[in-house]
């Protein structure tokens, strides 16, 4: 089974994905981190803003790996080094979206997510996974909330990792990133004609895990039944 899991940033999708994927025993896949990660390599070597076409070959050369937990965020290693902070640094955040907007990058990317997926059970989460990774998952989410929701979340998220940032800020920079992802030729941020939308506004994380699986157990008693 394949869930897709979309939505812009600070919709709650690393936090519902991830317990998702624990409750119902799925594999957990953060496809930001993997975008962020490339970024990396990209700020790194000077890359960004000019030269951003060369990130995809740099990056092929790279071995990236991505371990999942099942109490925190994605870890992230570029050539054995742990980078799992230093990629929701606000640097690769404002980088981000350019890089993930070049046709190499999504390739590369793309490629590796249906690799990924083809080994079995998992759900995804990002800005394409039901739209253009998977357009064929079995269910898909577009989660939406509003922006100063997502901008008081993103700074609790960040205060946990020792960043302190205000949440003006954090929305100034979630409106850019959302105007940058959604206005990209490639697999621009979008929902997918047939995902379920849940606005999170004012929800408990407990609420939109309970929504969510339950849409995938349905799903699983519809398959059952042939
Ligand atoms: O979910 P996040 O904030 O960690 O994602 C970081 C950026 O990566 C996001 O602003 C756009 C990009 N991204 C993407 O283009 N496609 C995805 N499937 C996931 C993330």
């Amino acid at each position: 089974m394949i869930v897709a899991i979309d939505g812009p940033a600070g919709s709650g999708k690393s936090t519902i994905a991830r317990e998702v994927a624990k409750c119902l025993g799925l594999r957990y896949l953060d496809t930001g981190a993997m975008y962020r990660t490339v970024t990396l390599i990209a700020l790194r070597a000077g890359l960004v803003p000019d030269r951003i076409a060369e990130t995809a070959a740099l990056a092929a050369k790279s071995d990236l790996r991505f371990v999942d937990r099942t109490n925190d965020l994605t870890r992230a290693f570029i050539d054995g080094e742990e980078v799992t902070n230093t990629i929701r640094e606000r640097e690769v955040t404002k980088a981000v979206s350019p890089v993930s907007a070049d046709a190499g990058v999504r390739e590369l990317l793309t490629a590796r997510q249906r690799e990924e997926g083809s080994k079995g059970d998992v759900v995804l989460e990002g800005r394409d996974t039901g739209t253009v990774v998977f357009p064929d998952a079995d269910v898909k989410i577009y989660l939406v909330a509003s922006v100063e929701e997502r901008a008081r979340r993103r700074r609790a998220q960040l205060l946990r990792q020792g960043v302190d940032q205000s949440v003006e800020e954090l929305a100034a920079d979630i409106v850019a990133r959302d105007a940058y992802d959604s206005g990209r030729a490639i697999a621009p941020l979008r929902k997918a004609d047939d995902a379920v939308e849940i606005d999170t506004t004012g929800m408990t994380i407990r609420q939109v895990i309970e929504q969510v699986c339950g849409l995938i157990q349905a799903k699983r008693v519809d398959g059952a039944r042939g």
